[in-house]
């Protein structure tokens, strides 16, 4: 396990519950398609600030949550007292025993920089039999706001911002699922349009709170300006009269591992 991993403080976990609560809920799903049994040993990749850990716990399972962020494990750690959460990064992390089910919601896009090894430890991680049941963001999620960001940019003379995620069509994640030893019984690809109740100030809050990276090393002068330039660039597709609409597409999948 890797315990300092502060390239991975991406956002703030105190802000995270309160505004994007919306990313664990939308997660109650995938919590029964893992069917997590009484006694059961699951690993939550990616766990953020526990609150899907903790339903899992709930439903009788012996749970470890693992994830990138110190201030998220921080958060869960305060959450839950007497559950186990622990910094590591999805890419190169180890376990001791093998677990029967790996869990993971809205976090693998993130782990980017290579996801077959994330898929390899994934793997390790298992027994044989194992399950690995998650979500993630599929192809063409948010297009609409990365179009709207990269078009922003342009605009404004910036070098094109390295986009942090990782969105595979279905056909790409199955194909490395099969080659890392996994046997896919499940793959759902679908779109989730999902309000961003939360983000009173749009595109622009969503780019702050979920892709503030590309905001590093800007001149500070322009962000207003630019992020303003991003909503009125995704207004036309994404502003509704209820409020703003990302447009999520998901893939959804359960693998077990031969
Ligand atoms: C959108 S949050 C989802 C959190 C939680 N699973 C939920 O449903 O609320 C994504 C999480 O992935 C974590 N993450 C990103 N890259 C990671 C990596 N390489 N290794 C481990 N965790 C990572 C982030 O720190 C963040 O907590």
């Amino acid at each position: 396990m890797r315990y300092d991993t502060p390239s991975l403080e991406r956002w703030n976990s105190r802000a995270y519950d309160s505004s994007f609560g919306y990313v664990s809920t939308q997660g109650a799903p995938l919590v029964d398609l893992l069917d997590p049994r009484p006694g059961e040993r699951v690993l939550d990749l990616g766990c953020g600030t526990g609150v899907l850990t903790a339903q899992i716990a709930f439903r009788g399972a012996d749970v470890l949550g693992i994830d990138g962020s110190a201030a998220m494990i921080e958060k869960a750690l305060a959450q839950y007292p007497g559950m186990n959460f622990i910094i590591g990064d999805g890419h190169d992390f180890t376990v001791v025993d093998p677990y029967d089910a790996v869990f993971s919601n809205a976090a693998l896009h993130w782990m980017s920089r290579d996801p077959v090894a994330v898929i390899a430890s994934v793997r390790e991680a298992l027994k044989p039999g194992g399950r690995f049941v998650a979500e993630m963001g599929g192809a063409g999620n948010c297009a609409e706001l990365t179009t709207a960001m990269l078009t922003a940019w342009r605009e404004y003379g910036l070098r094109e911002p390295d986009l942090p995620w990782y969105f595979p069509t279905p056909a790409e994640y199955a194909r490395r699922l099969e080659q890392e030893g996994f046997v896919v019984r499940l793959l759902e690809y679908f779109d989730r349009p999902t309000p961003l109740d939360e983000c009173p100030g749009g595109a622009a809050d969503w780019v702050r709170m979920f892709a503030s990276s590309v905001l590093e090393g800007l001149p500070p002068e322009i962000v207003e300006p630019l992020l303003g330039r991003v909503n009125e660039l995704a207004a036309p597709a994404l502003r509704r009269e209820s409020g703003w609409m990302a447009d999520y597409v998901r893939l959804r999948f359960a693998a077990v591992r031969r």
